[in-house]
Parts: structure tokens; sequence; C-alpha cells
């Protein structure tokens, strides 16, 4: 194990250079293989490079959410707005329809539920790669909790499924928890990015925080932000301008969009600002004229 003591702080980030790719848009994803990286194609648009991904997993800890009550009435109007469709197994099966033409990431590790004060110590396989590859997954999530009890069980669950993702086309994505333990500080996302990714993580989720341009430069994989808990849609679209023009990939949100008084309008103004390079106020205006015209 290296020293971890006296040494020298990092600070060559090279913000004015681009990340050296190499043959294919998707950051870090050069050197994969034809199925990983025509899945991550889907994930990714092409023209962007960047990926709007709708999180209602929120019920495999917390039963069923604020806004996700009847989560077959709520998620399939929102599909056509967003890139990817993120939830458990169980949600995917029941209430997306196979034919949607949308992208699927499905959480494939289980946690205890919030009837428990303590963080998880680090969950297990919900969804196995037999099951991803049924499903027609093109991305599985593994929640992970660095600096926190389930860090080392959970980086397992993250290297094996990564690992397995390898072997079959499927990307993985590396989901930072914060909790009540855990720093959010950009010190803390540098150390969790960076070590999702170099255990086999395609893609990262991670939040917004000061100092986030040198948190994405960091990392050798697309980061992709949290929404968290519903802000203001303002506040919420600032965030995600923010971070778009300060490295991330994309966002990955749920309460921002389907707490919103118009999911639909919240999806399309994400997609304008992660796509269309729109800044906050042109997307909140696309979001209050299709709240207006429902
Ligand atoms: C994060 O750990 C999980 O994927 C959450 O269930 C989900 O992503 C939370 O999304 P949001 O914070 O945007 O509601």
């Amino acid at each position: 194990m290296a020293d971890n003591i006296g040494n020298k702080a990092a600070h060559d980030y090279h913000l004015d250079i681009a990340p050296v790719q190499d043959g294919f848009y998707v950051k870090g994803a050069a050197h994969c293989d034809w199925g990983m990286k025509n899945r991550l194609a889907k994930i990714f648009q092409p023209k962007s490079g960047n990926t709007v991904m709708l999180a209602f997993d929120h019920g495999y800890i917390m039963g069923p959410t604020a806004g996700l009550e009847r989560i077959d009435l709520v998620v399939p109007p929102l599909a056509p707005y967003v890139d990817v469709l993120m939830g458990t197994k169980g949600v995917i099966r029941s209430c997306v329809s196979p034919a949607s033409p949308t992208a699927t990431c499905v959480r494939v590790t289980y946690d205890t539920t919030v009837l428990f004060d303590e963080m998880s110590n680090g969950g297990g396989i919900a969804c196995d790669i037999e099951n991803a590859i049924r499903m027609n997954a093109d991305c599985m999530a593994v929640q992970t909790f660095i600096g926190a009890p389930g860090e080392s069980r959970s980086l397992e669950l993250l290297a094996r499924t990564a690992d397995a993702g390898t072997r079959y086309g499927i990307p993985t994505l590396g989901v930072v928890a914060v909790g009540k333990q855990m720093e959010r500080t950009e010190k803390f996302f540098q150390l969790a990015t960076r070590v999702l990714a170099e255990n086999g993580a395609n893609i990262v989720k991670s939040y917004y925080c000061e100092g986030f341009e040198r948190v994405a430069a960091a990392c050798p994989v697309p980061i992709v932000i949290a929404g968290g808990k519903k802000l203001p849609e303002l506040e919420a679209l600032e965030m995600a301008y923010r971070a778009i023009n300060e490295g991330a990939h994309g966002v990955d949100m749920g309460r921002n969009i389907f707490q919103s008084d118009s999911p639909e309008g919240m999806a399309a103004a994400i997609g304008k600002v992660v796509h269309e390079g729109y800044t906050a106020k042109q997307a909140y205006e696309v979001y209050e004229e299709i709240k207006n015209s429902k």
C-alpha cells in the first residue's frame, strides 16, 4: 500500500488541455470492444457526447417515494425526453414497455432499507449478469460506499460487475453514495470517482461540488451528476449547466424531475442544457412553456 503521509499535493490537472481521445467519443472507452461501444453510444448521444438519465430506483431502499407512488404512470411518459431509464429489474420489467427505444440502466445491487439508521455494509447482488443480459440492459449500476463501513464489499461488487460487464459488453455505472459519515468536498469526490473508475466503472455517478472541474479532469471515464433532493426548477437547471460546463457528461436525475410540478417540462429542459448548450434561464423557459401547455 502506498505511504499516505507527507505526499505531494496533486495539482497538475492541465485544465486547458482536452482529454486524450483515441478514436471513440466516449471518454475512456477508446479501447473497449464493439458491443460495449455500441451500448455506450445508446447512453451518450453521439452529437453532444452527453446523456440524460432518469433515475427512478429510489424504491429499492425507500419504498414508494413521493412522486413515484404510481411508478407505472410516472415513468412511461418521461421516456421520450431522456436517453436512459435507470431503475431496478422489478420496476423495469413491470412498468417499462419492452418496445421502448430508450436505453436502460439496471441497478444491480441491493441495500439495507431506510428502516436502518446505519449505512449499508455494502449490499449484495440483486441482478446477476445473466439476468442483465436477458433484460437486454444497456448498463448496470452498482452503489458504492467510499469512506464508510460498506466500502470494501461494495468495491468488490463493483469490480466483479465490471468484469462480467466487460465479458459481455455491458457498461457498469459506479454510483458514489453520500451518507451521514461522508464528506461532500472536492477532495472526497476526487477520491471516490477516481477509485470507482480504477476499479472498472465505465461511467461514474457523483455529485456536483465546488472544484468540480478538477474532479471531472481527474476521472478517466465520464461523470454524470446526481440530482439529489428537490430544488426549485431554476436552481436544478443551474446546477446541471455548471456541471456540464465544468466537465460532466450528463445527469442522472430523479427527484428534480419526477417531483417537479411539470416532470415532462423539467425532463425536456434538462435535455436542452445537457445536449444543446442552453443556459439555465433559456431552459427554464422550455420548462415553463411545457408546464403551461398542459
Ligand atoms: C443514488 O444513489 C440512487 O441512484 C438514487 O436512488 C437516485 O439516483 C437518486 O436520484 P436523485 O437524487 O436525483 O433523486
